[in-house]
């Protein structure tokens, strides 16, 4: 016999970002970070878990592609989820797998992405959270998501805040054994669905500096950093948490522009410093800008993760179509600039 189970995760974009570690086995920031998670009919993972007594190994496929599951990370997120397993019982097929069996028992697991791996769109954030969550299911787990969450943390930062749809905040924790360090939902996805985010794709190449290794060389040599996770931050959790409360883009566009671009400012005080926005990207800053301060009110927010893909957060439906022509005519695709192409949400986050 075999049993199975899918499930589908879409990715989420900070909008006050993480950025370095205070441990780097479990995967505990040095500040609280939020997000907003995409809809799940655009940027997702997809992920099928089986189980049967006639696997000799557990095996992995990413994209059709096997790959290793000896990393730390893997390794964390199956042993944590095999550790809280219970029984489950399929009546229909005739099957019964006890709580101890799990740890016997292999599993095979086949992932896709319906957007560019690793190009800085968070495609490990939806990963590792697809993957928990599938294989908590299959192995029947009673704990809730934000206790999942914890667990997807340490496959991906990033990914524990995929666990919920809407606004999420990933409480940083105290604890050193990070039981504490978890995602919470501040808002649903019905709760400011004016929002549309559009996402030009600016380049799908593999970043050059993987985030991991990006924010430890930042942790080692900025002093920026340090400023940044202790002073400036935590007042913007706070800000933007009131922000997303009360839908206050003229506030929410403020906090998430400028901690991108502190972010990206954090990078270029790393030694060796850390470029992941290139010339197309600050032409896209550029063009924001100069728009938002041609209105009364800001009318975009933008944000750029760990590569130079621009993320664009619409008011609502009338200005994501108004900058969808703005974009077009400053970036026509197939021009000699490297937007190669538009990654468009055209539903409501
Ligand atoms: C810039 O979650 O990819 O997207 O925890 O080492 O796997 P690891 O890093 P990752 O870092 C994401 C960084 C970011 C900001 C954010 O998503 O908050």
């Amino acid at each position: 016999w075999v049993l199975m189970v899918t499930a589908r995760t879409p990715t989420n974009i900070a909008v006050i970002k993480y950025w370095g570690k205070r441990d780097e086995k479990l995967i505990l920031p040095i500040n609280d970070s939020i997000s907003v998670t995409l809809d799940p009919n655009h940027l997702c993972t997809t992920t099928t878990v089986s189980v049967s007594p006639s696997f000799v190994e557990d095996r992995m496929w990413l994209n059709g592609k096997e790959i290793s599951l000896q990393g730390g990370r893997f390794q964390s997120c199956l042993r944590e989820i095999r550790a809280r397993a219970n029984d489950v019982e399929d009546e229909k097929k005739g099957i019964k797998i006890k709580k101890e069996d799990w740890q016997k028992l292999h599993l095979q697991i086949a992932s896709y992405n319906n957007f560019p791996t690793a190009a800085g769109l968070a495609s490990s954030a939806a990963g590792f959270a697809c993957l928990v969550f599938s294989l908590a299911k299959l192995m029947n787990l009673k704990e809730d998501n934000s206790q999942l969450s914890a667990i997807a943390r340490q496959g991906s930062g990033s990914a524990c805040r995929s666990l919920y749809g809407g606004f999420v905040k990933w409480i940083m924790g105290k604890e050193e054994n990070g039981s504490d360090s978890l995602a919470v939902q501040l808002a649903d996805e019905k709760h400011w669905d004016d929002l549309v985010i559009i996402i030009a794709v600016v380049s799908a190449r593999q970043k050059e500096t993987s985030s991991t290794s990006g924010m430890r060389d930042t942790v080692e040599t900025s002093a920026l950093i340090k400023h940044r996770a202790k002073e400036v931050v935590p007042k913007r959790i706070i800000e933007m948490e009131t922000a997303i409360k009360n839908r206050d883009f003229a506030s929410f566009t403020r906090l998430a522009c400028t901690d991108s671009n502190q972010f990206h400012a954090v990078c270029l005080d790393t030694y060796p410093p850390i470029f992941y926005m290139n010339d197309t990207s600050h032409r896209i800053i550029s063009c924001v800008e100069k728009w938002n301060r041609s209105e009364e009110t800001p009318q975009v927010a933008y944000t750029f993760d760990a590569g130079p893909n621009a993320v664009m957060i619409a008011r609502d439906r009338k200005t994501a179509a108004l900058l969808l022509q703005r974009l077009l005519y400053n970036f026509p695709p197939k021009s000699d600039t490297d937007l190669d192409s538009y990654v468009i949400g055209d539903k409501s986050i």
